[in-house]
């Protein structure tokens, strides 16, 4: 069967704007279209290729897992699930693990969680929700609702309620809302969709402090910062703080779908047989993948390397944008980069990455104002001066229109 970009717009539901081309096939931080061009990808599956496209260690583990186990669902338990669990909880201290498909699905397993947690150790006016603007955290109807961002969650009828958003690092705000109604805040630690927007160590001081101090447990959506895309493990690691709850997913498996809320075992509790679940969560394929993305990348040096590539790459692309008047600041942390369109460009991230992508370098947006690049973690440094040298030409080309 011939098939072209255009019938995607045929078949599928209307949901994506995907850019003109097909793809065929991917390896490292290249892809190939239907038509054999081939494209420098900065995007690794929006933060999800960690290692890169098709890496030889995950396809062998892949085949491995495979022809042994795949999938035999929760009534049954594998020993890949417990092998990632037991990992995890070596790597950050929490002891109880569950596993989902997505990111979305994690979060929605915590918020549910911690609503459950109150309701128990408290009562039902425990209820309410704390989440900052700009940020994300998925798109069931409870995870979109909590995020941030009306136009995300409007039209859909009724949303949950007990739900309160307040602007991101805003101490003063903050402590004005928590009181003992509060069971949850959940908050990035560098929100991604929302811009690249770091959240301050004293806000998150403040909002650490009050939580124990109004018995509220703190979220944190580690879906795009975890898996050691920030440079560290989790992002949670460069902060003062640490989270009650922690969700990730993304790179976890490297493509393989898959999520994980990690909590102690005090909260971890209140989830009993039948409160919640998952078909696939947990299941051994996915699992398995897990288990050699964290062997990987808590190797000796991987880490000290994703932090030192992001520096140098983010300082590159600072000098470009600033020879050519079209970045006010490019921020981030390890490979999660966001380059800050300047005043006179504001709202225009969406014709800059159209430009990219003429010249055959993916990126991906973050808002209209931020163009966001989250590279393989393991991308070789020719690789990142490949991308300059593109990103300079789609600078030139965005200032002459
Ligand atoms: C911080 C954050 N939380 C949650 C999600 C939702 O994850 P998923 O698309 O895997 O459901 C995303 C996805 O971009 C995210 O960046």
């Amino acid at each position: 069967m011939k098939l072209t970009r255009a019938d995607y717009d045929r078949l599928m539901m209307p949901c994506y704007v995907p850019m003109d081309m097909l793809v065929k096939r991917a390896h490292g931080c290249y892809m190939w279209d239907t038509e054999g061009r081939r494209y420098l990808d900065l995007t690794s599956g929006i933060a999800v290729n960690c290692l890169g496209h098709t890496p030889e260690g995950v396809v062998k583990v892949i085949k491995k897992q495979a022809s042994e186990l795949i999938h035999v669902s929760n009534i049954f338990a594998n020993v890949k699930t417990l092998e990632l669990a037991a990992k995890l909880e070596k790597l950050t201290g929490f002891e109880r693990a569950f596993f989902v498909n997505s990111g979305t699905e994690a979060n929605e397993a915590a918020l549910k969680l911690a609503r459950r947690a109150a309701l128990e150790n408290y009562d039902e006016s425990k209820d309410e929700i704390i989440a900052f603007s700009h940020s994300f955290h998925g798109r069931t109807f409870f995870a979109v609702s909590v995020a941030g961002q009306d136009k995300y969650s409007d039209g859909f009828g009724p949303k949950p309620g007990a739900i309160t958003h307040l602007p991101f690092n805003d101490v003063e705000a903050f402590k004005k809302q928590i009181s003992d109604r509060t069971c949850a805040v959940i908050l990035e630690p560098v929100q991604g969709e929302g811009g690249i927007i770091q959240a301050d160590p004293e806000f998150l001081k403040t909002v650490r402090a009050l939580c124990d101090e109004h018995h509220a447990y703190l979220i944190f959506d580690e879906v795009q910062t975890g898996v050691g895309r920030t440079g560290t493990l989790f992002c949670y690691e460069q902060t003062p703080v640490k989270p009650d709850i922690l969700t990730m997913a993304k790179g976890l498996a490297s493509g393989i779908p898959i999520g994980c809320v990690l909590t102690r075992t005090e909260i971890a509790m209140h989830f009993k047989p039948g409160t919640h679940g998952s078909t696939f969560g947990g299941n051994a394929l996915a699992c398995a993948v897990g288990c050699y993305v964290l062997d990987t990348i808590a190797k000796p040096g991987f880490l000290e390397k994703v932090t030192s590539k992001g520096a140098f790459f983010r300082a590159e692309l600072l000098k470009l944008g600033q020879k050519y008047g079209v970045f006010s600041e490019v921020r981030g942390k390890g490979m999660l980069i966001g380059c800050v369109l300047a005043e006179k460009y504001k709202d225009q991230a969406a014709q800059l990455q159209k430009l990219c992508f003429k010249h055959r370098l993916l990126t991906l947006l973050a808002g209209s104002g931020v163009l966001r690049l989250a590279p393989p973690l393991n991308i070789k440094k020719e690789h990142l001066k490949e991308g300059l040298e593109l990103m300079e030409k789609a600078l030139q080309d965005f200032t002459a229109r």
